[in-house]
């Protein structure tokens, strides 16, 4: 399973998944990594681990329509099959939702469907919620609003700001992501008429308290 993964930052989910990849838990290789910003850790990371990068850099000229061709360009010529987007901070179009229909991932430090968007643990510590967590999805047209794969909580603790939720947040985002990579990887995870099937997942009624407990996931890590 070839994987490309779309980042504009720090790359550390991106990084999860490329070590999902080396120690055989994900049965798939990341064969791109593209960033549309240059200069990024996510692409030192990429380097350091011996894969292809490329930037791709919005178009003045031809506006969103020729840097989602310029992507899609990239993604086909390597072969992609899963596109996972890991902090990438561009909005895809129906144009492009459509061509990787059922193909795109993407990680959200929310409980989805609540706060989607920017500046989510903030929002989330000033509302006051008790619980918040991460969320994959499959991308549809909308913003964070795609079809849900696998979701972590994590308790919002008196005296927290948004770096320190963010953090708590992230470190199940490590756990998640390649887990939902790993499902689809191995042909478990699907789309079928926008709705998430999981072979052997669903249907599973316990969620699973993580290791440290620090976090529930739904569906149980397998
Ligand atoms: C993560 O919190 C992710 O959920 C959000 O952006 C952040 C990216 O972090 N979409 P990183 O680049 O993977 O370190």
């Amino acid at each position: 399973m070839a994987i490309g993964v779309l980042v504009s930052g720090s790359g550390s989910n991106l990084q999860a998944i490329i070590d999902g990849c080396a120690d055989g838990t994900i049965p798939g290789q990341v064969t791109i990594v593209i960033s549309n910003k240059d200069g990024v850790l996510a692409l030192e990371r990429a380097r350091k681990a011996g894969i292809a990068t490329a930037v791709v850099e919005n178009s003045r000229a031809g506006g969103r329509e020729a840097f989602e061709k310029n992507l899609a360009e990239v993604l086909e010529r390597f072969g992609v099959q899963l596109i996972c987007l890991a902090g990438f901070m561009r909005i895809l179009s129906p144009w492009f939702v459509r061509r990787f229909a059922g193909r795109i991932l993407n990680i959200h430090p929310a409980l989805l469907p609540a706060f989607p968007g920017l500046e989510v643990q903030k929002r989330a510590v000033a509302a006051g919620v008790r619980f918040s967590g991460a969320t994959v999805h499959f991308v549809d047209d909308g913003v964070d609003t795609g079809p849900i794969v696998i979701q972590a909580v994590v308790p919002v603790v008196p005296g927290d700001d948004a770096k320190s939720l963010a953090a708590r947040i992230l470190v199940q985002e490590h756990r998640i992501y390649p887990q939902a990579v790993r499902w689809y990887a191995q042909g478990r995870l699907r789309l079928v008429d926008g709705k998430v099937v999981l072979e052997g997942g669903d249907g599973v009624v316990n969620a699973m308290l993580d290791e440290g407990k620090k976090a529930w996931i739904y569906p149980p890590v397998s």
